[in-house]
């Protein structure tokens, strides 16, 4: 396994791989990785030729207020992983590599950017489009991976590759979870034991959900004030946002009659944990 920290030699090794005839298979991370990125990784080696994990905490999709300065950084254990799950590159750039001065281009999917998480994290899901923009064009994978846990962040992704003619396929993977349900990512690691146990309610009241729509209930205010006793049961829980929308424009459904995603964010104590399912409504 390479590591690679100059865009330049990146995109030589990817170019002559392509030359090759060989597959890239890419899986972009910001580090801290966990059994999510791991089965995303294991599904492009399953695919590909070659995968490349990128490792780069991109510092402009945080908001002045978040957590950039405490996201858990350990490149030495994610190499050592990476290296057991077979990764063929790690492309670590230092930051100006990715945003040498003077650049000035950002890409902005307008409309589902604004929704759901984008509504409290404004410019966020702007700067995630404008870095793995630049990941896709120095990697030119020919299938990136990412995971349903983000599923804003995958829909606009996906949004993106189509509307740019961009030449590679994005695949989505579902979320693995604790056996307990909690959704893998790595902000689990900044809960204390008991927001541990408490932040289980994300995964219970998406279950409860799930359940009442398979029953037939087709009222998403019914269903998110459900949710939103269960998640407010639990002392350290502080709800940001329930939505049920539909999924191709991440609007707010009036009645569930057709598959949903169902979104949440919650605080627990002072740590911000995102979840989502998708569901289809049983047919009457
Ligand atoms: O999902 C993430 O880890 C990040 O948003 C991504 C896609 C690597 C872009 O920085």
């Amino acid at each position: 396994m390479r590591i690679l920290r100059s865009v330049k030699v990146m995109q030589k090794i990817t170019t002559n791989l392509r030359k090759r005839g060989k597959s890239i298979g890419f899986v972009p991370t910001m580090g801290a990785l966990h059994a999510g990125h791991f089965s995303l990784i294991r599904q492009s080696r399953k695919e590909n030729n070659y995968t490349a994990v990128s490792i780069f905490l991109n510092p402009t999709q945080f908001g002045p207020n978040e957590d950039y300065r405490r996201y858990p950084r350990n490149l030495k254990a994610d190499a050592t992983l990476c290296k057991k799950t077979g990764v063929d590159f790690i492309f670590n750039p230092a930051r100006n590599q990715i945003y040498p001065k003077g650049y000035k281009t950002e890409i902005k999917i307008d409309k589902l950017s604004d929704l759901l998480c984008g509504k409290f994290r404004p410019g966020h899901f702007a700067a995630v489009a404008t870095v793995v923009n630049k990941l896709f064009n120095i990697v030119e994978p020919d299938t990136a991976y990412f995971g349903q846990k983000d599923a804003q962040q995958a829909i606009i992704i996906q949004r993106m590759v189509k509307d740019l003619y961009m030449r590679l396929k994005i695949k989505v993977m579902p979320t693995i979870r604790e056996p307990d349900g909690l959704a893998m990512s790595s902000r689990n690691n900044y809960l204390s034991a008991s927001e541990r146990r408490d932040a289980v309610v994300l995964y219970n009241a998406l279950e409860t959900a799930k359940t009442m729509i398979r029953q037939g209930i087709s009222n998403p205010s019914k269903i998110i004030l459900t949710m939103r006793k269960i998640i407010l049961k639990k002392k350290s829980a502080r709800i940001q946002y329930i939505n049920i929308v539909d999924l191709n424009e991440l609007k707010t459904v009036e009645k569930i009659q057709e598959k949903v995603l169902i979104a949440l964010a919650i605080w627990i104590g002072k740590t911000r944990l995102i979840d989502n399912a998708i569901i289809t409504p049983a047919r009457n």
